[in-house]
């Protein structure tokens, strides 16, 4: 058949908008099934933590989210930031189709939030946000004039459907703090806090002013972490004099939290208020966190409760030990507390019908078998501290 200059005109016209149309998504969250309490008055979500993976993303990593999904069938997932590294636009949406598939493929609703490195490999945010948004994420970024990207909020309905029960925050966290001088790790900034504060405040008022309570997910975990978790040394140390003008001893203090805490945090060394606006707003219960890869832990302050995911991935640091999924389980009937659990990388390894030992890069049985032991023998060793410990 001969081709018309006029002819293939037209063609390419009809591939560029066919290739246009899944990056068109607007700010506004996709067209999907409401999230929704379960008759049982439950909601899990799954949590994914630093994946920080480029287009050729570790096996282990895949099975290990496709497994913990076949096994615990979560109401929705949320990617914690640091998902991908791939250098450039083709391999960081190669990368995402690939981290994203184990949601997409069942049908699990699924939400990100940035991390520090996400932007990092010539991609802006922006573009990264439009990728996931056209393989079906529901983040969506509700005012693009506040900083950062992705800052959004995702309403739970009650199991009946009449009200929202829950509602989720999602907040950029940003990457690393523009001012040299100070340096570390980005914050959030005064505008993000207005908008989560008017936010909260529509909520409310669309409750018949009954505060509607609310979890955080923000890659970067807030500096109050270290008022919440680790002893003040009694002189003043230099450099390490860094969130508030205390110096920190790098050990946690035993009765301050339960979990395993492998490094210390990393937040930034400044804030505009971001975790006072919890406490004032009041509907926050608890903030999840990944950034710090080789950390679970669960901790207090000012009557809100701080965790701490580790990696699912292993392309950049992680440890066996706590390498794993976050699974955090909502109560309708409850919103004052929650579930919150570590699915191990060694216990679904272990588990019957695995995928994880036939990935490449994967140990073998005896290797997660021992992992476990010394496991549970930290554990364990820890919870005798944990019960020695003075009350603080
Ligand atoms: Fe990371």
């Amino acid at each position: 058949m001969k081709i018309t200059k006029k002819t293939a005109c037209c063609i390419m016209a009809v591939i560029m908008i066919i290739a246009a149309v899944p990056f068109t998504a607007s700010a506004a969250p996709a067209e999907s099934k409401a999230l929704q309490f379960g008759e049982d008055g439950k909601f899990t979500i799954m949590m994914f933590a630093d994946i920080q993976d480029d287009e050729n993303v570790e096996e282990t990593t895949i099975a290990l989210m496709n497994d913990s999904l076949d096994k615990y069938k979560p109401d929705m997932v949320v990617y914690l930031g640091d998902n991908t590294v791939a250098d450039g636009y083709d391999k960081q949406l190669s990368a995402i189709k690939t981290i994203t598939e184990p949601c997409v493929t069942r049908g699990v609703p699924y939400a990100i939030v940035f991390g520090n490195h996400d932007q990092e490999q010539g991609v802006e945010k922006e573009d990264l946000l439009k990728m996931y948004q056209s393989f079906g994420c529901l983040t969506y970024d509700a005012d693009p004039n506040i900083y950062g990207c992705g800052n959004c909020n995702l309403p739970i309905l009650s199991s009946d459907g009449s009200k929202t029960a829950f509602n989720l925050w999602l907040i950029d966290s940003g990457s690393r703090n523009p001012d040299k001088e100070v340096g570390g790790y980005d914050y959030v900034r005064k505008d993000q806090i207005a908008w989560y504060e008017s936010t909260a405040a529509a909520l409310k008022a669309q409750n018949g002013g009954v505060t509607v309570p609310s979890v955080l997910f923000q890659h970067i975990v807030v500096p109050e972490v270290y008022k919440a978790m680790y002893p003040v040394f009694p002189i003043k140390v230099g450099s390490y004099s860094t969130y508030d003008g205390k110096t920190y001893i790098p050990i946690p203090s035993f009765s301050s939290h339960t979990g395993m805490t492998l490094e210390p945090p990393c937040p930034p060394y400044v804030t505009e208020g971001q975790f006072e606006s919890w406490v004032k707003t009041g509907d926050i219960i608890a903030s999840f966190h990944g950034h710090d890869h080789i950390n679970y832990y669960t901790t207090s302050y000012e009557g809100i409760d701080i965790n701490c995911v580790p990696s699912v991935g292993c392309n950049a640091y992680s440890n066996e030990l706590v390498r794993g999924v976050g699974l955090l389980t909502l109560d309708e009937n409850d919103t004052d507390s929650y579930k919150y659990e570590l699915i191990n990388m060694f216990d679904m390894a272990l588990s019957e019908n695995s995928t994880i030992l036939n990935a490449d890069g994967a140990k073998s049985k005896a290797y997660y078998t021992f992992i476990k032991i010394i496991n549970k023998f930290f554990m364990a060793i820890h919870n005798v501290f944990i019960a020695a410990a003075p009350n603080k």
